[in-house]
């Protein structure tokens, strides 16, 4: 009444439940309203107060020039990976033809014996072939033969005469004291080694460490009344930085590896997501090949008690259901499948590519023994299972959460595979197949379940994921797999893009 207005019966219960009738008053005198409430006028005027009390809420202060609107961030991703740029992976599979060259794999070409001979001989030719690769890059000394060395020990002592011998690496041990040990071995003769450990300049060797078997040369003198040749330096197979070859042809590769098909822990609903993926992302309509690296089945008999893990017991079985997931990707997709230590093959490496009665449930799939070179449009690739990064481990900056490092030791030594007798069964064959002749475009091992995409050295490292969970075996060491990791690499600007599905 004191504002001039007259509230009817159907206002009264809005003006007792409102919530600030103050407000709600001064607002009507404003505006100079006055006689009949009538509810219209009632609503309207409580949502100008509602609305003013929302702005008055996102507006601190004055605004006194007009602000950009804020930038949109890219959400962050799963796994800590990064997001990567399509505008890199132009060209759709479908508009180009397969073009695949198989440069080595042994299917069909194992001749050894396992006699003693082809041990030798497997040996000799892996010391000629990289000693050969040491000499390219040019030695301090002309080398020498370990047995003319200890002929000649008396006047090669003393630090002013330094001798260069080359040879394989036999009982690589470190002292109490961190100084590094082992006995060099070549075709005649034998002799202990010793890097000594100093504080200042310490050799990078020191640090790293050797593998039994490996070859290297090394850069010493006899230090004095003792018959332990001292290594001042160490040589290696050159590493210079690699220049990739691109193609012409921007499709895309993409990698796994250890899908472990027939195991209860094999992760079949993230399967599905990525067939879905594959169907409807721009980025997999790039993707002409895919790259799988070995164990894409569980087994069988592989290790103590393993049936009680299998979901599908036959080992056949196991790959039919394999060659179905398969067939569920586009048909723009071409496979290259090569074995691991879970397939069925035989142990040794080189492994030949799986038997063709396998063979005959996959479409689409090219079949390869463990490893392979092959090329993509002319893009250079090596494609490893991995097993032996099981002996790699033993070395100090190598493990298993770190695998990339035992692939960089791997092109270090110009060798995949170097230990005979310990965690990798070899085939001794007359010429030793797992020596690296050729520095790789893209490098690629899965075995591990880890995952990886980097640069080193020019060449791009792959450590391929797996579709496999942590198995009861990794969870009683502690070890988490990375699983379900698609990584993708393009032929022609080299990009990478590694995709989640779990
Ligand atoms: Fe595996
Ligand atoms: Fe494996």
């Amino acid at each position: 009444m004191n504002a001039s207005l007259l509230a009817g019966r159907d206002v009264k219960q809005l003006l007792l439940e409102h919530p600030d009738i103050d407000l709600l008053l001064s607002k009507l005198e404003s505006k100079q309203i006055t006689g009949i409430l009538s509810p219209k006028i009632l609503e309207e005027i409580t949502k100008e107060i509602n609305l003013g009390k929302q702005e008055q809420k996102t507006q601190i202060g004055r605004t006194i020039a007009p602000i950009n609107p804020p930038k949109i961030k890219q959400a962050s991703r799963p796994h800590g990976l990064e997001h990567y740029d399509i505008s890199l992976f132009e060209t759709n599979a479908n508009e180009v033809d397969v073009n695949l060259e198989v440069l080595f794999e042994i299917t069909g070409n194992s001749i050894t014996e396992g006699r003693k001979e082809d041990i030798n001989s497997f040996f000799n030719n892996r010391f000629q072939r990289i000693s050969a690769m040491i000499r390219q890059q040019g030695l301090p000394n002309r080398p020498i033969t370990i047995s003319k060395l200890i002929q000649e020990r008396r006047s090669r002592s003393g630090y002013s005469s330094s001798t260069t011998i080359l040879g394989m690496v036999n009982d690589p041990k470190y002292t109490k004291k961190g100084h590094f040990m082992f006995v060099l071995e070549d075709e005649g003769a034998e002799i202990d080694c010793i890097c000594y450990k100093e504080e200042d300049n310490p050799n990078p060797i020191i640090k790293t460490g050797l593998m039994q078997d490996d070859v290297i040369a090394i850069t010493g003198s006899f230090m004095d009344n003792n018959d332990i040749f001292r290594v001042d330096e160490f040589h290696r197979p050159p590493l210079r930085r690699h220049q990739k070859k691109s193609s012409e042809d921007g499709v895309s590769v993409a990698f796994l590896s250890d899908i472990h098909v027939g195991s209860k822990t094999f992760l079949e609903a993230q399967w599905i997501k990525m067939i879905e993926w594959f169907h409807n992302d721009p980025l997999a309509k790039t993707i002409k090949y895919l790259v799988l690296s070995g164990d894409v089945v569980d087994g069988v008999g592989i290790y103590p008690n393993q049936d009680k893990e299998l979901a599908i017991k036959d080992l056949y079985k196991q790959y039919s259901r394999f060659a179905e997931l398969l067939e569920l990707l586009p048909e723009w997709v071409e496979c290259v499948l090569l074995p691991g230590n879970h397939d069925a093959v035989r142990p040794a490496e080189p492994q030949p590519a799986l038997e063709p009665e396998i063979q005959s449930d996959f479409n689409s799939t090219t079949f390869v023994g463990n490893p392979c070179s092959f090329r993509l449009h002319g893009v250079d690739l090596l494609s490893y299972h991995g097993k032996s990064i099981d002996d790699f481990v033993s070395m100090p900056e190598v493990s298993y959460e770190h695998p990339v490092e035992a692939m960089k030791e791997m092109l270090r030594r110009r060798h995949l595979a170097p230990t005979w007798g310990k965690k990798t069964p070899l085939s001794p064959e007359p010429e030793d197949n797992l020596i690296i002749g050729k520095i790789p475009d893209i490098f690629v091992t899965g075995h591990v379940h880890g995952h990886n995409c980097s640069e080193f050295k020019g060449t791009t490292l792959v450590c391929s994921s797996t579709w496999q969970d942590q198995t009861a075996y990794q969870r009683m060491l502690g070890f988490q797999p990375q699983p379900c990791i698609l990584t993708i690499v393009n032929l022609k600007t080299h990009a990478s893009a590694s995709i989640p599905f779990a």
